[in-house]
């Protein structure tokens, strides 16, 4: 039975540092049935991202923020509660309108996902935004070659994670980092990489040095920072950095680098890109990916958080790491229990 209110997270203020609950709201709102070439979608997971503390400043980027009083958006899946187009009742789709129960969409935002493949919250990591990230970073982006040593920051993450695994599989040597014993650990039982450190463990450049006697020739930068500072130390000449995120500087001031001189003497290449930029990789990232998923190749941690009213609390948690392990994930409802009159 479909609601005729559902909930929707809102954004109240615009956090200044590190966000907090107050600077979100629960609000109760009609559910639109859908019109001519639309769909109503019953979201049962959203994505909690990092890039969506950037969305909620007004500062110029690379997206729009997202409007004070409005709700919230990002990726999210769910089956179709109710249609009026093409795609049926009951069938799995990803859209970007998080942060809600209940979404009503057009038929050219909702993009079907095979649930066979994999259950519906992985179109949200491994077979989603951040799992696309890790294979344009590597290769469009790093050059990933066999014989490189590669070295990942949280790559416990979402992205690191399957950035780990992926270029373990191309044969290179892989290295990470996180901030837990346990995630270290993980890493290497579990991920197959071949050392990891905790980062609070020590200074990161004197363990990078230690696992890496020769140096490293690709670092996939997820964090910025003082690990940042660490690979820039670390790299042979001619290294390549991939410019994938600064975690660590998202809500607080940077204190390093303090050594970029090593861009010059080491000849090095760093590059910055912004996944969304390349979404005709989709293609062959999904030829590649889906079928290591599947046979369960590829592992994807991910970390489940129950009800969209504690959406904000996760991606507060999300950004301050310690917490969750692999993607973090807001169920928002039983994907067992969807529309039962379809198959996929
Ligand atoms: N360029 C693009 O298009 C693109 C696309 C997607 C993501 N990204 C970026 O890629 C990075 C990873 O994204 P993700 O979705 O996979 O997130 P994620 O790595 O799962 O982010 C959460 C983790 O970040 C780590 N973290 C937080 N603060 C840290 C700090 N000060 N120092 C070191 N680690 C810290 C924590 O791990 P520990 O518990 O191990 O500390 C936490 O669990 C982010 O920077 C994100 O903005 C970029």
């Amino acid at each position: 039975m479909i609601p005729t209110t559902a909930r929707e997270i809102r954004l109240r203020s615009r956090p200044a540092g590190w966000p907090a609950p107050e600077n979100f709201e629960l609000c109760e709102v009609p559910v639109r049935q859908p019109d001519e070439d639309e769909v109503l979608v019953r979201n049962t997971h959203m994505s909690v991202d990092p890039y969506m503390r950037g969305r909620m400043s007004d500062a110029k980027s690379y997206v729009a923020p997202f409007a004070l009083g409005e709700a919230l958006q990002g990726g999210t899946v769910g089956w179709v509660a109710a249609s009026r187009s093409q795609i049926p009742v009951g069938s799995w789709v990803r859209h970007d309108r998080g942060w809600r129960d209940y979404a009503t969409i057009a038929t050219k935002l909702a993009q079907p996902i095979d649930v066979n493949i994999a259950p519906p919250s992985a179109y949200l990591g491994v077979l989603g935004m951040p799992g696309l990230t890790a294979f344009v970073g590597l290769h469009d982006i790093g050059g990933l070659g066999p014989s490189d040593v590669v070295f990942i920051s949280s790559a416990a993450g979402a992205v690191g994670s399957i950035a780990g695994q992926l270029a373990k599989a191309h044969g290179a040597t892989v290295i990470g980092s996180a901030g837990s014993d346990e995630k270290v650990a993980y890493l290497t039982n579990e991920l197959g990489f071949d050392a990891a450190f905790n980062y609070k463990n020590g200074r990161s450049v004197d363990q990078l040095r230690r696992l890496a006697p020769d140096g490293i020739d690709l670092y996939f930068d997820n964090v910025g920072g003082e690990q940042l500072e660490a690979a820039l130390a670390t790299l042979v000449d001619h290294g390549r950095i991939v410019a994938c995120g600064m975690i660590s500087q998202y809500n607080e001031t940077a204190k390093a680098p303090r050594n970029l001189t090593a861009i010059v003497r080491s000849r090095l290449t760093m590059r910055g890109f912004i996944v969304f930029d390349h979404q005709a990789r989709s293609g062959d990232f999904v030829r590649e990916v889906a079928p290591q998923v599947k046979s369960g190749r590829i592992k994807f941690p991910e970390s489940i958080v129950d009800g969209l009213e504690n959406a904000p609390q996760a991606f507060i948690d999300m950004l301050r790491g310690g917490k969750y392990l692999g993607k973090v994930i807001v169920r928002l409802a039983d994907a067992e229990a969807r529309s039962p009159n379809t198959s996929s």
